[in-house]
């Protein structure tokens, strides 16, 4: 059984990173299980905890290391992010995990991976993409980021980084492209043709996170461009309360979100979304 009980971590610093979002660097307060915390795997995701305000999922953009430092990119929505907005480095809060299931990297690594975020869906996708690079161990790895416009783009640390070893396609749905070379105009489906064609063989493995519309429909599209429904793993978002699979509010048909998630494979997960979406 899963401890509910928040364990105290601090705010180490943070920066402004796109629209309303921001990125946040927290370390566990001495006495953390750290062994516990380490064992965090991408994909995986915490509770944060804030006194008054209660508590909300997030991704970890960076693992916690040896010290238990670890990152989260945070787009301010409501109760407990404004709250988490509204902190000072140095001050003390809390946090729950690591919960869920993380990406399968074993059928990951060493394959041809194409990697598809969208808006601060891109947030659990970065800890793939860091592992493969630092690792070498794909065929091929493409990115491609969706944003409605130049201010919503959100990790652009990651992505600038990225660039130096992988193609990264930047695509802005306005159309306001400021003609930097990465950037094109329109959304992550209206460059697809392009990228599957610079793969030459199909991808392996695709990776799909952010608005669950983009993400559903590029499945679709994919699938019928011969990709296995096998093959393609998206990471999806529900209301969740304890995290742990007790309170039921991420159930979906027979699965719990929180505990049998939030990464499912397209084939495994049409079995539990509702006939029409
Ligand atoms: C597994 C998981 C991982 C997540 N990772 C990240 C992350 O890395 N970065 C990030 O910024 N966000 C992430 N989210 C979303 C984040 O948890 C919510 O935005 C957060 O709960 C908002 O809390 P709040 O109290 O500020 O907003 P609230 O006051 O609870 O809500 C504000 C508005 O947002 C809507 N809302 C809140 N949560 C959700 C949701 N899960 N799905 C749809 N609508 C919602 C509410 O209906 C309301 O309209 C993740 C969610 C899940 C389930
Ligand atoms: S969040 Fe409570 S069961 Fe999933």
């Amino acid at each position: 059984m899963h401890s509910l009980t928040p364990t105290a971590i601090q705010l180490i610093d943070f920066y402004d990173d796109g629209e309303l979002a921001r990125h946040f660097h927290f370390r566990l307060m001495p006495g953390a299980d750290i062994d516990q915390w380490q064992k965090a795997k991408t994909g995986q995701y915490f509770m944060l905890c804030l006194p008054n305000a209660g508590e909300a999922p997030f991704t970890f953009t960076q693992l916690p290391d040896e010290e238990g430092n670890f990152h989260g990119l945070v787009r301010k929505m409501g109760t407990v992010t404004s709250e988490l907005f509204r902190l000072e480095a140095g001050q003390v809060l809390g946090a729950r995990g690591p919960y869920g299931v993380g990406w399968p990297m074993k059928k990951i690594a060493g394959k041809r991976v194409l990697v598809v975020g969208g808006g601060c869906g891109l947030a659990p996708l970065v800890g793939v993409v860091d592992e493969l690079i630092q690792q070498q161990n794909y065929i091929q790895l493409t990115v491609v980021y969706g944003a409605r416009n130049r201010q919503a783009k959100m990790l652009n640390r990651e992505r600038t980084r990225w660039q130096q070893f992988i193609p990264v396609f930047n695509m802005i749905e306005n159309g306001d492209t400021n003609g930097d070379e990465s950037e094109y105009s329109g959304t992550p489906s209206d460059i697809m043709p392009t990228v599957l064609d610079s793969f030459g063989e199909l991808p392996d493995v695709v990776l799909l996170a952010g608005p669950e519309g983009m993400m559903f429909s590029l499945a679709e599209y994919l699938v019928a461009y011969g990709v296995s429904e096998h093959s393609i793993y998206m990471s999806v978002e529900r209301r969740m309360h304890c995290g742990v699979g007790t309170c039921g509010h991420c159930y979906a048909k027979s699965k719990y979100v929180c505990t049998d998630g939030p990464t499912f494979s397209w084939d495994e997960l049409q079995q539990y979304l509702p006939a029409e979406r």
